[in-house]
């Protein structure tokens, strides 16, 4: 039979129609395998040996190369870090209990913005997948009514797959898609989502997702019209209507954040049950820093393009990822309306002068794992034993968090610790399955604890003691029967059979099935015996596959309290950003600015954040310097002095002074009254 017909490989071809755009990566037995174009691709960039695989229908190898399946993760990774898609066809049901050929599957379709293995992607970044679309597609316009209307309104969903930070928004007209474009550049999403063969959607932004080098999937148009992109996201969020996320009177937004969950549910195959809620961003909402402006500030980044130098690597002390990526948007995207900055501003105060409570406070949280990716990975159902221990063990800290933080008064910080929610549920929950030091893997096994469930500990009585149970069935099968010689032993023709001498076998009763005669005398089976040696020996077995069960319920359940461990999450992290503003000011000795609407912009020696500590370092002294602007008397700075005097960083340090109070933290300056 030629190798084009083996039944494999047919479920290979098969498989491989659905994803023609992606490397599949084929479970057979110990690896994964990889055959003709994509062995070719694979082999190249993966530094894999080409093999090839027998003959097919015209007598021609089959070009083929694989990997162990134990180390996949690593060679999935690095084919999406080389721009590839790929799909992982998996044997969906046990190879020894398959009638015929096992049956497989595709379970997971990994791409740059859905590779969410913890061990290639930054924790102190986020990891966005961004979809965007036309009014006219979600609307199923036809080219020539598109021609006759206004220019289109493109909505465009932001998600971040590895935490669940979901949200939305429309631009339009020339402003809206410079902004569009703008935000291209500065959240360099992993990955573009827009419908196919609708060049309205993404042509406007080409120029900014070709500088940046963003991969685009295109996708079915139907995914994202209206209603089936509203009836995909209400099901995602479990919500009878968008009001309340502030979506129904945007349909471009909709049809945006329905198309990008659609194609997330099939390519993921998961409920994704860390996406339950979306927010609207209004451009209002934050003060929109031009890509450009955040490159020369050096907001995020140095001039070297690293965080090194930059004013985000300056103020960083955070104690926990979470916190890292969220002090980043904040200077990213400072505030801009009064009250959340002085709220912040407050809170920052109290902290900076409880020295105490910051200090037991940041030293609490130290346990704390990324809780965000954490519970990710129990929705996408990659999350192995330790990381829900690490999860339970990180909620064991807000109790504590509780108590440290009790006496303080500042607004903010009082409700922060009032969202805090000790999932008291959770945590027992995961304590009560899993054992505390457990294995990464599930495929280990021995991560459930005694006592979880009944099955799982008679399969563990009965592989630990086997062999005491064999030697009790001896003994009661000697007294049953009278003969003292009667022995039970085991050989692998047979499994276990109970041995009896000549001499004896008329004594033998007649539940004794005989198996095989002997020189000496007889060997038979019984019923019970045959029922315990399946039980012996498919112990093991069952024992992993009863704890793989136990362990896929204990992840679900955990997945679906996703909203409550995310909102636990983001206090503590917003938490953790606030304290380390806080110690900032205290170890660089900043003071509070006050932040008001009038014009007047006054800093009494001023410093530029990220200069001054430099030049601490070499041993000079920053020179501080005054600014007072407004939009009355004071318009204009006409700033002259020599090549290298410091004008450039005179101009840098007074907008970073507005950047840093916009975000809530204190300033380097004695004195600053800023305007927003
Ligand atoms: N206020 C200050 N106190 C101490 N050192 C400073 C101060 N301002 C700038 N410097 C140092 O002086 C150097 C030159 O600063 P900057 O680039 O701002 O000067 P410039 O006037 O813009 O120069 P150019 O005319 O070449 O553009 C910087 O490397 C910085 O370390
Ligand atoms: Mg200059």
């Amino acid at each position: 039979m030629s190798a084009s017909a083996t039944p494999a490989m047919r479920q290979y071809l098969d498989a491989k129609q659905q994803h023609r755009d992606a490397i599949l990566l084929f479970r057979m037995g110990d690896f994964y395998e990889m055959f003709y174009e994509d062995a070719l691709v694979a082999a190249r960039a993966l530094e894999l040996t080409l093999t090839s695989r027998s003959k097919d229908a015209n007598g021609g190898g089959i070009p083929m190369c694989g990997v162990p399946f134990h180390a996949v993760d690593g060679y999935i990774a690095r084919l999406v870090k080389k721009g590839f898609r790929v799909a992982i066809c998996d044997q969906v049901e046990d190879p020894r209990k398959a009638k015929g050929i096992v049956k497989r599957e595709v379970v997971r379709v990994v791409s740059p913005g859905t590779l969410t293995d913890t061990n290639y992607l930054d924790a102190r970044e986020p990891a966005f997948l961004m979809s965007i679309v036309t009014t006219d597609v979600a609307r199923k316009l036809q080219p020539s009514e598109r021609a006759r209307g206004p220019q289109p309104t493109v909505g465009v969903a932001l998600l971040d797959l590895s935490t669940g930070e979901f949200s939305a928004t429309e631009y339009s007209g020339e402003d809206g898609l410079q902004a569009l474009a703008d935000e291209l550049t500065l959240l360099k999403p992993r990955e573009i989502v827009a419908p196919k063969s609708d060049t309205g959607s993404t042509d406007a932004v080409l120029p900014s997702i070709a500088a940046n080098g963003l991969p685009v999937t295109p996708l079915e148009p139907w995914m994202f019209e209206l209603e089936s992109a509203r009836r995909t996201l209400l099901d995602q969020l479990r919500a009878g209507g968008l009001e309340g996320f502030g979506l129904d009177r945007h349909p471009a937004a909709v049809a945006a954040a329905g198309g990008l969950v659609h194609y997330l549910r099939e390519s993921q195959k998961v409920d994704l049950a860390h996406v339950r809620s979306i927010t609207y961003r209004q451009r209002a909402d934050a003060l929109l820093i031009d890509p450009t402006t955040v490159k020369h500030l050096e907001i995020v980044e140095g001039s070297e393009g690293g965080r090194d130098g930059s004013l985000l690597d300056q103020l960083d002390r955070t104690v926990t990822s979470i916190g890292s990526r969220m002090l980043r948007s904040w200077l990213l995207r400072p505030l801009v309306s009064l009250e959340p900055i002085r709220d912040r501003l407050d809170a920052v105060e109290e902290l900076a002068f409880r020295t105490t409570e910051r200090g037991k406070f940041r030293e609490t949280i130290k346990t704390v794992q990324d809780l965000e990716r954490l519970v990710a990975r129990a929705a996408l159902g990659t999350a192995g034993p330790r990381d829900l221990v690490g999860l339970k063990q990180s909620l064991m800290v807000v109790p504590r968090v509780r108590t440290v933080l009790a006496e303080l008064q500042a607004p903010l910080v009082r409700s922060l610790v009032a969202q805090l929610d000790e999932l008291v549920d959770v945590r027992d929950r995961i304590d009560a399955t899993l054992i505390d030091d457990p294995p990464a893997l599930t495929r280990e096994g021995g991560f459930a604890r005694d006592g979880v469930d009944r099955e799982l500990d008679e399969l563990r009585t009965i592989s630990r003691s086997g062999k005491q149970i064999i030697a009790e069935m001896e003994a009661r099968e000697r007294a049953r029967t009278g003969i003292h010689s009667l022995k039970v032993r085991y050989n692998r023709v047979f499994g276990y059979y109970i041995e009896v001498s000549k001499s004896n076998l008329h004594a033998v009763p007649l539940d004794y099935h005989r198996k095989q005669t002997i020189a000496g005398g007889e060997r038979f089976i019984t019923p019970a015996l045959k029922e315990y040696e399946e039980k012996v020996l498919g112990a093991d077995e069952r024992i992993l596959e009863r704890e793989l069960e136990i362990f896929e319920i204990l992840r679900a359940a955990v997945a679906e309290e996703a909203p409550r461990i995310q909102a636990t999450a983001r206090a503590l992290a917003t938490l953790d950003v606030l304290s380390t503003l806080a110690e900032d000011a205290a170890v660089n000795n900043y003071i509070k600015p006050q932040v008001h609407d009038g014009d007047d912009l006054i800093a009494v020696d001023a410093r530029h954040p990220v200069v001054e500590r430099r030049t601490s370092i070499t041993g000079d002294a920053f020179v501080p310097n005054d600014i007072s602007l407004n939009g009355s008397s004071c318009q204009l700075v006409i700033l002259t002095g020599p090549n290298m005097g410091g004008k450039s960083t005179y101009l840098r340090q007074t907008a970073l002074l507005c950047v840093m109070a916009q975000a809530g933290s204190f300033v380097p300056a004695r004195e600053a009254k800023l305007p927003i």
